[in-house]
């Protein structure tokens, strides 16, 4: 969901919202949210724009990693999956919203010693932050993961896919993709990284 702000006509950018959970009539949007907003604005949104997480339905380990600076986007996909038989790990060093009793949770560092518990991981990962992603995970150049992942990369989303800015191009195998349109969840086995 890509949200602009109508009071204020200098603000030309649209910032993307993200689902952290279902309200009334609407949603609760997951942060950060510009520090300008308040109660009572007026907001345009546009979207739903591109596509999320869709676990098979063999997945019985989901493991779960928080890399940016919410777990927010990942509580959608929990709370969802909380009412199956999967056994969920979160790795994160990022505070923890109220969530399902089903849901444990660890370091981050432990990661690299849990990697062959889960068998689907999840990631919420700044796309800037995609090159370190090897080495989070302990994975010497040349090797990946044993499981297969998926991954929600944030990043800017200026036009929404509307003007084909580019702003929001993510390095797959197959030449440049966009995360308004084609993401902003990839495989990561499509992704250079
Ligand atoms: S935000 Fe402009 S192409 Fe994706």
């Amino acid at each position: 969901m890509l949200a602009s702000d109508l009071d204020n006509p200098e603000a030309v950018l649209g910032i993307p919202l993200f689902k952290a959970e279902n309200a009334m009539q609407g949603f609760w949007a997951a942060p950060p949210i510009p520090v300008s907003w308040r109660p009572g604005m007026n907001l345009d949104l546009v979207g739903p724009l591109g596509h999320g997480f869709d676990l098979p339905r063999e997945v019985r380990r989901l493991g779960l990693v928080a890399l940016g600076e919410t777990v927010s986007r990942l509580m959608p996909l929990v709370r969802q999956t909380a009412q199956s038989q999967v056994g969920m790990t979160m790795f994160t060093d990022l505070p923890l919203p109220a969530a399902p009793a089903s849901l444990e949770a660890y370091p981050l560092a432990s990661l690299v010693e849990a990697l062959d518990w889960p068998d689907y991981l999840v990631f919420d990962l700044p796309l800037e932050h995609l090159p370190e992603l090897r080495s989070v995970l302990g994975l010497p150049v040349g090797t990946g993961l044993t499981c297969p992942a998926q991954v929600l990369l944030t990043t800017s989303m200026p036009c929404a896919g509307l003007a084909h800015c580019g702003a929001c191009a993510v390095p797959t195998r197959r030449g440049w993709k966009l995360a308004c349109e084609d993401g902003p969840v990839f495989d990561l086995n499509q992704l250079k990284w």
